[in-house]
């Protein structure tokens, strides 16, 4: 039996969690770099937890320049088996309305300047991301965002996008209408494939903001409104995360879905 440790990374408008007990902010390098920022450590009902600011504290990060792999890789150092990733995300669903909580389990990597695998050159791997997040840990994410008395759907599939600028409304449409997208945020990948290469449980909990910009009645992505939207987006994700170390427990029973054994599942070759 292995322990617990919830690693949360943390969007635009989380940048700290309340209430953990011997609350510490640790430096921790990589090889890949260094993370983001420090990583505040804790306990939380007993629990161990790590909160990582993906943008970092002041937000000095554009999502083109998040370092991903060390963040990734620094959870993983100090002992984190189960990542929730918590970011802001336009809608584009009437019904996942500004204030909603998405359960994210798909996605479309429309991303394509940042560095993407741990693995390469020499030792090359091939992981399955066919279903990039962890139903175990997304379904704990749903009770947990459920009895914070959030409005939370599950599933989704999440258009991740380079930015930093929003997109045309040509763009919107064509995510929304022909792909079926059902939200779109700027840094959901490649942490869901980093997350799955080092083994780790990855929920995404999207909290919609905006409707992005195919909505009639609402034109373009409004900043004065994400912002409003923002502040109690931040007070719900406070609210689903503490009451997640209850949920999940300090004694782990391995991956049902086989999340934290995926390289076992790998096509991988091996230096010679
Ligand atoms: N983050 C919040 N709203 C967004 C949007 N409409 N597009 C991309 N990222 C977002």
């Amino acid at each position: 039996m292995t322990k617990t440790m919830i690693g949360v990374i943390g969007g635009s408008g989380l940048y700290e969690i309340d209430g953990l007990q011997d609350a510490q902010w640790r430096h921790v390098d990589t090889p890949w770099g260094a993370p983001s920022d420090q990583i505040l450590t804790g306990t939380l009902d007993g629990v161990p937890m790590a909160f990582l600011p993906r943008h970092g504290r002041g937000h000095v990060h554009t999502p083109s320049t998040v370092p991903y792999r060390a963040n990734i890789d620094a959870l993983k150092r100090i002992g984190v088996t189960d990542v929730i990733s918590v970011s802001a995300c336009g809608s584009f669903r009437e019904d996942l309305a500004p204030g909603d909580f998405v359960l994210v389990d798909q996605y479309i990597d429309r991303t394509f300047a940042r560095e993407k695998s741990f693995f390469g050159p020499g030792c090359v791997a091939h992981v399955s991301v066919a279903h990039p997040t962890c139903p175990r840990l997304t379904d704990a994410c749903g009770t947990a965002a459920r009895d914070a008395g959030i409005t939370v759907h599950r599933g989704g599939t999440y258009l991740a996008m380079e930015g930093p600028q929003f997109s045309t409304m040509a763009e919107s449409k064509l995510y929304r209408d022909a792909w079926g997208c059902d939200v779109i945020g700027m840094t959901g990948m490649p942490e869901a494939k980093l997350a799955r290469e080092a083994e780790l449980c990855y929920a995404s909990v999207a909290m919609i903001t905006d409707y992005d910009s195919w909505h009639p009645d609402h034109g373009a992505v409004d900043i004065t409104a994400i912002i409003a939207t923002l502040a109690g987006n931040a007070d719900k994700g406070h609210n689903m995360v503490r009451r997640l170390p209850a949920l999940l427990g300090p004694d782990r029973v391995p991956c049902p879905h086989g999340c934290d054994r995926a390289l076992e599942f790998a096509m991988l070759t091996a230096p010679e």
